[in-house]
């Protein structure tokens, strides 16, 4: 499968948003000014209360947003909108209800013109990183949440986007699910080093998975702190450590005077 990232640099410059909310009649400044340079392969978390601005920087570096000032580039180039070298994976999103697990994980190569042949076998690869490779027949709706949710992330891999976007991912499902699936979030970064930029408001899991985790407050940034645990992590060994728990306990010091 190689990995193939070719981007460089992801750099946020003095990034600003504002919005126009109709129904106060006035702007709501979301973002003030962000500055954040990320390195090809590198894993951030970004964190931050409930309305820090997380989802409107995520959606402007996704290009799904026009930004209000400042500059985002990848390899200095400009972000003008979506594309193909950026994955975003939300919290909610749609799999096609009407297409099999393998047809969704298959679907950007499809788009990028790959023969159906092809595109089968990339989806099955992909579906095996999670395990799921016997589903690959199945509709969405014959699935846990847990495995919509892996579904998700390796049709967004698929597509062997330079960045990974992710917006609370793994919010909706159980505790349990979830620690599993950020073990095997970590464990498909480390093999295939997509960067990636993961949006929670939940302090371990920032932690557990980052190699910086980025606090956010009122659309700044509040502290940028590197992660230094080792890997591969996983809870059953981190749960106790004592270096994850003074890193959990310093971010969460951070959110909570965000
Ligand atoms: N489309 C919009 N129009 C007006 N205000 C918005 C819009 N989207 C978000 N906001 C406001 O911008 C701020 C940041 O929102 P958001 O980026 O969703 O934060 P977070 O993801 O950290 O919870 C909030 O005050 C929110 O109400
Ligand atoms: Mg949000």
């Amino acid at each position: 499968m190689g990995s193939g990232y070719s981007m460089k640099n992801l750099t946020i410059q003095n990034v600003s948003k504002t919005y126009f909310d109709p129904y106060a009649g006035a702007n709501v400044t979301a973002v003030h000014d962000i500055s954040l340079k990320v390195n090809q392969g590198e894993f951030i978390s970004i964190v931050g209360p409930s309305g820090c601005g997380k989802t409107t920087l995520l959606n402007m570096v996704a290009g799904f947003l026009p930004i209000s000032g400042g500059s985002i580039t990848i390899d200095d180039k400009p972000i003008k909108g979506p594309g193909a070298d950026r994955g975003v994976v939300f919290q909610t999103f749609a799999l096609f209800p009407w297409k099999t697990v393998g047809e969704n994980v298959g679907f950007g190569p499809r788009m990028r013109g790959l023969p159906k042949k092809e595109c089968d076998q990339i989806a099955l690869e992909f579906l095996s990183l999670v395990g799921l490779e016997h589903v690959a027949q199945k509709y969405p709706n014959e699935l846990s949440g847990g495995m919509q949710q892996r579904v998700g992330v390796v049709r967004a891999l698929a597509n062997n986007p330079d960045v990974l976007l992710m917006d609370e991912p793994f919010a909706s499902v159980d505790a349990q699910t979830r620690m599993t699936l950020q073990e095997e979030l970590t464990k498909i970064w480390q093999a295939r080093r997509p960067t990636i930029l993961f949006i929670t408001h939940d302090v371990p899991e920032s932690v557990f998975l980052a190699d910086r985790v980025v606090v956010l407050s009122k659309g700044r940034v509040l502290e940028d702190m590197p992660i230094q645990l080792q890997r591969p992590r996983v809870w059953e060994h981190l749960i106790e450590d004592d270096t994850f728990k003074g890193f959990s306990s310093q971010v969460l010091s951070k959110v909570r005077s965000a």
